[in-house]
């Protein structure tokens, strides 16, 4: 019997590289020690999961069965690039109930509110164009505007979010093309920009020539306080503010649905950038979805997760001040699901976590969150996933982590 020889690899011509923006995103080393969270002992206050025991099981099954049995040929098959027209309508529908009049037309249905950022970085930057951010931000923003080449600086901000002083005065000195914000409900911090703040922000992006990415996952998610306008509400910067929406936050995160509302131009583009991208989004979690809006109350939906998650908010909020150092601050968000915390600034959460996840519970270290020089002080907890007992628990073990 004749055995093959291998071919030896000193023969093999070394291959291309990866493009310079794949080699650029290295590995991280707080993904490699948040990866031993997925141990089921761990209580994980780091990712940033619905919790799944809410999820509408039933109503979603059903609205999936609905379509299936009643339009199959239409639910497998390819569907167009802009979305489903009975989903683009309830969206534009629910966009115009809550004070923004928006046209079907106006929406582009997109892979989840992330591939919204992808389709904007794509058809809005090139290499070396100044995007402004929050401080901090949310960390796969920073990772779409990086991969596009992007020069991301941070607008200074507090607890109610960014500057639009600041914001101005950036605007002025680095001639930045878009500014990126989540001012509802903030991931990571919890915190929500007043309306005066909004408006300003409209104005500067107005009288200085600003795209506006108002990026609005969690707004729905209110346990109190009134709802703040829309930033794309105020007329003065409606042909610049393109608001994304989502459905992984009131609805699953499984079924990659979320929207952009954009002016036409820019939506247009997105639309060819999509195509390239994945063509459309699946066609029978968009029917499945339009079937549900019209079928079942979301509203209703959201208002059960919100009532619970407001109990997980006040058994965070309740056990932070025994678990965090004396010196500590944190946010108290009035709804989504995560707040902020800053120890008192010898602490430093990344070098902690590796001693805290020995204690079996996890949260996510700030400094990732910066464009530019990080607060290390800083961490994010999520406070949806647990239950209230649990929540006690992990901030007890959290308390214990950090003590040594
Ligand atoms: C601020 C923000 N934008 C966008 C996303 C992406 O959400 P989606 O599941 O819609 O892609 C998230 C997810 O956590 C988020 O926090």
């Amino acid at each position: 019997m004749t055995v093959a020889e291998p071919v030896p690899t000193s023969a093999s011509a070394p291959l291309p590289p990866l493009a310079a923006r794949a080699r650029s995103i290295g590995g991280s080393p707080v993904r490699d020690i948040l990866a031993v969270t997925a141990r089921p002992e761990v209580i994980n206050f780091a990712g940033g999961l619905p919790a799944p025991e809410l999820f509408d099981q039933e109503g979603v099954a059903a609205a999936f069965r609905d379509v299936l049995a009643e339009t199959p040929g239409r639910a497998l098959q390819y569907s167009t690039t802009e979305g489903e027209p009975g989903l683009r309508a309830a969206l534009a529908a629910r966009m115009a109930l809550r004070g923004l009049a928006t046209d079907a037309d106006d929406v582009l249905v997109t892979t989840g509110s992330q591939q919204a950022l992808s389709l904007l970085a794509t058809v809005l930057l090139e290499p070396g164009d100044t995007v402004l951010v929050e401080r901090p931000c949310y960390l796969a923003a920073l990772q779409a505007f990086g991969f596009a080449g992007a020069r991301v600086v941070a607008v200074p901000g507090d607890e109610e979010g960014l500057d639009p002083e600041a914001l101005e005065e950036l605007v002025i000195r680095e001639r930045p093309k878009l500014l990126y914000t989540v001012p509802t409900f903030q991931n990571p911090t919890g915190r929500t920009l007043p309306a005066e703040r909004r408006a300003a922000v409209a104005s500067v992006a107005a009288r200085r020539g600003l795209w506006i990415i108002e990026d609005d996952p969690y707004g729905e998610l209110r346990f109190e306080g009134e709802r703040v306008p829309w930033i794309a509400s105020y007329e003065e910067a409606r042909d610049r503010v393109v608001l994304l929406g989502s459905f992984s936050k009131v609805m699953a995160p499984g079924l990659r649905l979320g929207w952009l509302r954009a002016p036409g131009e820019l939506r247009r583009a997105c639309v060819v950038a999509k195509q390239a991208a994945d063509l459309h989004t699946a066609t029978v979690n968009q029917l499945a979805a339009a079937r549900y809006l019209a079928d079942r109350d979301l509203d209703a939906h959201v208002g059960r997760v919100a009532g619970v998650y407001r109990e997980r908010r006040d058994a965070m909020l309740g056990g932070l001040p025994e678990a965090l150092p004396a010196g500590s601050t944190w946010t108290r968000p009035e709804g989504g699901m995560f707040l902020w915390a800053r120890l008192p600034s010898s602490y430093d959460t990344t070098e902690l976590l590796g001693r805290v996840v020995r204690h079996d519970v996890a949260y996510v270290p700030g400094a990732p969150f910066y464009a530019g020089e990080p607060d290390r002080s800083t961490l994010r907890l999520c406070f949806v996933t647990q239950t209230p007992g649990e929540i006690g628990e992990g901030l007890r073990r959290l308390g214990e982590g950090l003590r040594g």
